[in-house]
């Protein structure tokens, strides 16, 4: 049976299990004598959540929670025992006792209650609610509530449930993070009300440690997080004398939410959108980023935004609790790996491009050597810094984070090391210095002995190639038959002795170091796809770094587009609706079927091949990645591709596979008009593509008013208007409105229908009072150029607005 389908299936697989199982239970209610335990479980009247005994994760103890009834994999949304775990559910028991409901471990002791000293008596029932709600209360009387699981939520927050404070009762709401994927036990992390009255919104590490601020309420969203104006979720902020809360709900039976403090520190809302198709949950945004989570790394762990664990050990440390590390669980941090420091004779590794750690001590010190001496000689400096003036550290290092960007970023902090750990180092670079030198000798000697009769190339582990620089040199013709340029460096055209024609491509600003630039670019190698460009192998040696890939024969997507040329045959729609979905294929295969997710982050028609056969394949993916935290800034300085940025790259979120969603649309436009979507007409008036075509749609217009005029008006209406109303759901303003690569390809391929898409708001937006919030998030942009450029686009949106609707 394909639980996924229909909700009702699922909700009589529920049914039918506990009822073959267990005879005792079936309903929604928990009364008098009756009790829970082993398998057996409660379900709500409409089949939305299960109620019951669950094991979390790999662990092996188990909890009474609830999580959905209408999903396949279990998502865990409130935990009554969070902290106390029982080891054999079929001997513990969740009853109502005295009016109160009483969980007794396998011993028969108490271990969790609702704890009601009013309670009265047999007369109440424990029912759970669609909502997610587990509610005690009389059992004649439905709104005669004694005890609700709303009021203590563990780490997720329901549509329909508050957060905050009743000023009466002195009840709390707030989520706490469990402790790791494994363990529900309270965590480090929880979001909860401004508990001084303001309408803000904390995130705390600790209980004390503040780390982010929702900003203040305005009526409509919390001033610091725009990105609530968007999407499909209506949320309020009440406050009157009897309580101060947040609550959501949403505007849409088909989509499903739910809100955790998760085990990262951060704020994520989580959504699942056309149900019962889907049963993915999506991320709708996830505050604030992960660096910015106090002390995520724990003592002596670095964060690094760009490396793919983000945390790590500084020098001269390891991991503490590798095992919680592998939980997800990184507070525990790093210790020391060699002897114990602080001696006269230790030594100072410099870090550089810190962010400051907390808790400093200032010293006065008039020079940075000054302030060594004086890290040094008191033993319990762990670390300094100087910058203007000399600050210390005792203690743990807490919240060290590395920025990615270039040397003028952040502070270098020296972080003391004992003598024989750092001489240690050394030996082990030498001998590695060494190694890698009698390496180089080796190729370099194999290289020579066969120079004249193969061009070499050493198999590296995987099938990739390493090539030597010279060899390239050489193939290349000295680098003379340039293919193009892009973001990340030029392509040339070179044969291989056995005459295989390959495209090279020098990459320029690579941040990386040798080691993960290897490790980065096997992944990459790894991946192979009909509709990806496959890489065949790669040259490191030193500063040049340079990517070998297969050659294909027909260039780049946008040459056949715009450029028109005379010989050229224009592309026909049935060769570019079969280029838009190997093109959907090659992305979703990077989205959802690689080991780790590969954003590509510059999906424009440049970076689409086409073989022989006009079958395309996406190039340069994996290479954000290698380029890190500069590649906003390489994207903006190359012209045109600012048209295909999605909204939340402007904003400082983290961007999500939803991104190249954006920038895919925005090219299926480009494909159907064979022009850009950004134009200037003769009168010099700019217009904007997407916007008419939507509009075009939505007049329910001949459709195909809208396709290239270098095109023979065809019989593809149908196939026409589906592309177009796909292009225009995948560049919706809130990525959680966008569908995903695969159920483009779904759609594209006629397994899936689409519905009319609305007008994308950022085409709507310039003319009304929200354009406010819009300029205020690109004025506290970082990249003043990116801000620019896109009022620039706003603009332009506007005329044509104005021009076309
Ligand atoms: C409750 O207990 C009584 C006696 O112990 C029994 O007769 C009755 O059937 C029980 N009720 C339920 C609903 O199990
Ligand atoms: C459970 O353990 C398996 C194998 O040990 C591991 O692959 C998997 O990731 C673990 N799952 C979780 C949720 O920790
Ligand atoms: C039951 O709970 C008590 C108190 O927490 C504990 O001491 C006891 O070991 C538990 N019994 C079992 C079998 O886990
Ligand atoms: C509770 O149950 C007992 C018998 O089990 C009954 O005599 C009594 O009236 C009940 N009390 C209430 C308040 O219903
Ligand atoms: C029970 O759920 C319904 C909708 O599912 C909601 O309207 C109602 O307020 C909920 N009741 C409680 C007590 O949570
Ligand atoms: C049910 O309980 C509510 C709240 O306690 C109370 O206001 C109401 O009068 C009760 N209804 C009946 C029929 O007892
Ligand atoms: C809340 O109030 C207390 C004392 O009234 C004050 O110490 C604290 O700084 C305030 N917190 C915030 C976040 O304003
Ligand atoms: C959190 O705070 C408590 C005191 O409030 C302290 O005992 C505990 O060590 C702190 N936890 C961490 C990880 O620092
Ligand atoms: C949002 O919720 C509030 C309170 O429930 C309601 O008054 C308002 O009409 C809702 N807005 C929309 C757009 O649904
Ligand atoms: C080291 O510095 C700390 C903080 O300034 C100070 O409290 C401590 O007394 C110093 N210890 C020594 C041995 O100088």
């Amino acid at each position: 049976m394909d639980v996924g389908k229909s909700p009702r299936l699922v909700l009589c697989f529920f049914l039918c299990f506990s009822l073959q199982t267990h005879v005792s239970f079936g309903g929604d209610t928990i009364s008098g004598n009756e009790s829970l335990s082993g398998s057996q479980t409660i379900v709500s009247a409409g089949g939305n959540f299960v109620l019951g005994f669950f094991k979390p994760g790999n662990s092996s103890n188990s909890y009474i929670g609830i999580w959905y009834g209408t999903l396949p994999k279990q998502a865990v949304v409130w935990v009554a025992n969070r902290d106390i775990p029982i080891v054999d559910s079929s001997s513990a028991e969740l009853k109502l006792l005295d009016g109160n409901l009483v969980l007794f471990n396998e011993s028969g002791i108490r271990i969790w209650s609702t704890n009601l000293n009013s309670a009265s008596s047999n007369s109440t029932i424990a029912v759970l609610n669609d909502s997610g709600n587990f509610v005690l209360r009389d059992a004649s009387n439905e709104s005669k509530i004694l005890w609700q699981s709303f009021d203590h939520p563990t780490d997720t927050w329901l549509p329909g449930s508050k957060l905050g404070f009743n000023k009466r009762t002195k009840v709390t709401r707030l989520l706490t993070s469990w402790k790791n994927s494994d363990d529900p036990a309270e965590g480090l992390f929880s979001f909860e009300l401004d508990p001084n009255g303001t309408s803000q919104f904390y995130i705390y590490w600790n209980k004390t440690n503040q780390y982010w601020t929702s900003g203040t309420w305005d009526g409509r969203i919390f001033s610091l997080v725009p990105q609530m104006g968007l999407g499909n979720i209506n949320y309020s902020y009440i406050s009157n004398a009897e309580e101060s809360y947040i609550i959501y709900y949403l505007n849409d039976p088909t989509t499903l939410s739910r809100v955790i403090m998760d085990i990262t520190g951060q704020l994520k809302v989580l959504l699942i959108f056309q149900l019962p198709t889907s049963q993915q949950w999506n991320l709708g945004l996830s505050l604030p980023s992960q660096c910015e989570v106090y002390a995520y790394c724990g003592p002596f762990g670095v964060c690094n935004e760009n490396s793919m664990h983000f945390c790590s050990c500084v020098n001269g440390y390891e991991i503490k609790s590798p095992s919680d590390w592998n939980l997800g669980d990184y507070s525990s941090g790093c210790r020391r790996s060699s002897a114990s420091a602080n001696g006269a004779k230790d030594k100072f590794l410099p870090l550089s491009r810190m962010k400051l750690p907390d808790n400093s001590v200032s010293m006065a010190a008039e020079t940075a050597a000054a302030c060594k001496v004086a890290c040094l000689n008191n033993f319990s400096c762990n670390a300094y810094a100087w910058s203007g003036g000399c600050l210390m550290w005792t203690g743990d290092l807490l919240d060290l984070q590395q920025y990615s960007g270039d040397d003028s970023e952040g502070s270098t902090v020296y972080i003391r090391l004992a003598p024989s750990s750092s001489i240690r180092k050394i030996v082990t670079y030498v001998l590695g210095s060494v190694g890698v030198i009698l390496l180089f000798g080796l190729a370099f000697f194999l290289i020579w002995r066969k120079r004249r009769s193969v061009v070499t190339a050493i198999a590296d582990k995987g099938s990739l190639m390493v090539f030597g620089y010279k060899d390239l040199q050489i193939v290349t013709k000295n680098f003379s038959e340039k293919l193009g340029s892009g973001g990340f460096g030029s392509v040339f055209k070179g044969t291989l002795s056995d005459s295989t024609v390959i495209a090279v491509k020098k990459l320029e600003s690579i941040s990386q170091g040798e080691k993960q630039f290897r490790a980065e670019v096997s992944t990459i190698g790894m991946i192979q796809h009909v509709n990806l460009v496959r890489l065949h192998g790669f040259c490191s040696e030193g500063t040049k770094k340079l990517l070998v890939y297969d050659y294909l024969p027909n260039g780049s997507l946008d040459t056949h587009l715009f450029h028109g040329k005379e010989d050229s045959k224009v592309l026909d729609w049935k060769t570019r609706f079969q280029i838009a979905l190997g093109t959907a294929r090659g992305l979703a295969y990077l989205h959802e079927k690689c080991r780790d997710c590969i954003i590509h982050c510059d999906i424009k028609p440049e970076n689409i091949l086409l073989d022989a056969d006009f079958s395309p394949k996406v190039a340069d993916f994996g290479l954000a990645k290698l380029v890190g935290r500069d590649f906003s800034r390489v994207l903006t300085t190359i012209r045109g591709t600012l048209g295909y940025l999605a909204p939340e790259w402007i904003s400082g979120v983290a961007v999500t596979v939803k991104a190249d969603v954006y920038s895919y649309g925005m090219m299926l436009f480009e494909i159907i008009s064979g022009r850009r979507n950004f134009q200037t007409s003769e009168d010099s008036s700019i217009d904007f593509f997407p916007s008419w075509a939507a509009s075009k749609l939505h007049a329910e217009d001949d459709i195909l008013t809208i396709l290239d005029l270098k095109l023979e008006s065809s019989e593809e209406a149908e196939e026409l208007r589906k592309v177009c109303k796909v292009a225009c759901w995948c560049i919706q303003d809130a990525e959680i409105h966008r569908p995903t690569m695969g159920q483009v390809v779904q759609i594209l391929e006629g397994l899936l229908d689409v519905n009319m898409p609305p007008i994308p708001r950022t085409f709507q937006l310039f003319d009304t009072s929200e354009d406010k919030i819009f300029f205020t998030e690109l004025s506290s942009s970082q990249n003043s150029q990116v801000g620019s450029n896109v009022s620039v686009a706003s603009s332009q949106a506007k005329r044509t607005t104005s021009n076309h609707i």
